[in-house]
């Protein structure tokens, strides 16, 4: 069972637990995906959206979950980072993901080591695929406990692109546990700006655990401000927030 609150923007269904979020989260793809076979997917890396990709991976084995016409656009990368390094997104999502499905395009920006203004335009260049594929149709988040979607963290303008960005000292340190201490973690990253995310038609952001029970709070019951990138989302028409009983224990409303 899970409960469900909305107003004319804004739909909130809290879960009970991992499991259950993930599931309805799966279902809303798969079904866009056989609706429109050539849809177009933002998608996150983290643990987060984890449970959402064994489930995906699970229709394709057992359903025939076909993605073949499916073009999938990844909303970070860190910087510098080599595609293949076991740190890399891209990995991450070969790994979690695209080995398991039959994917027709996916792409991750591209974090190798380059001057500023061939990063700047290779950012131009993922924005130019994302508008040539049509646009993104569904775009799956997570939310850092800095209240960053992708890597916006605090002060993104709700109009920023694709960029090269500064990650914020919280986010390098949820980070460090998988690279083996702070300082190992990349100090930047290449992210798709808020107005590249508020762009997608719908959005889904998935929540669990009580660590991010606080910036949930904040960004559902907070203002609105680039000050917590997470409540920009309220503006957009069609976004649907996904938490478990944790994610959800400081709402008050
Ligand atoms: C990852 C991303 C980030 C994560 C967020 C939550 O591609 O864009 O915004 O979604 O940091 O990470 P987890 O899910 O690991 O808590």
């Amino acid at each position: 069972m899970s409960s469900s609150l909305s107003n004319n923007r804004t739909a909130v269904n809290i879960a009970p637990d991992y499991a259950a979020l993930c599931a309805p989260i799966a279902a809303r793809i798969a079904d866009l995906a056989r609706a429109k076979p050539d849809c177009v997917l933002g998608l996150a890396t983290g643990s987060s959206p984890l449970g959402v990709y064994n489930l995906l991976a699970r229709h394709h084995a057992e359903s025939s979950l076909d993605f073949s016409r499916v073009t999938c656009f990844n909303l970070d990368e860190y910087y510098p980072m080599a595609w293949d390094s076991p740190h890399s997104y891209h990995e991450f999502m070969r790994e979690n993901l695209f080995s398991r499905i039959n994917c027709g395009h996916w792409h991750v920006p591209d974090g190798a080591s380059r001057s500023a203004e061939v990063i700047a335009e290779s950012c131009r260049a993922y924005e130019d695929s994302i508008r040539a594929a049509g646009g993104i149709d569904l775009q799956l988040l997570g939310i850092g406990r800095s209240g960053h979607i992708g890597f916006n963290e605090p002060g993104s303008a709700v109009d920023s692109r694709t960029r090269l960005v500064a990650l914020h000292p919280i986010t390098r340190e949820d980070a460090a546990p998988s690279f083996s201490g702070l300082s190992n973690v990349p100090t930047e990253a290449i992210t798709m700006g808020i107005g590249t995310i508020l762009e997608a038609r719908e959005i889904i952001l998935m929540a669990h655990g009580p660590s991010k029970a606080q910036i949930i709070a904040a960004a559902l019951e907070g203002p609105v401000t680039d000050q917590m990138p997470a409540s920009l989302l309220r503006g957009h028409k069609a976004v649907t927030w996904y938490l478990d009983a944790g994610a959800a224990e400081g709402l008050t409303k």
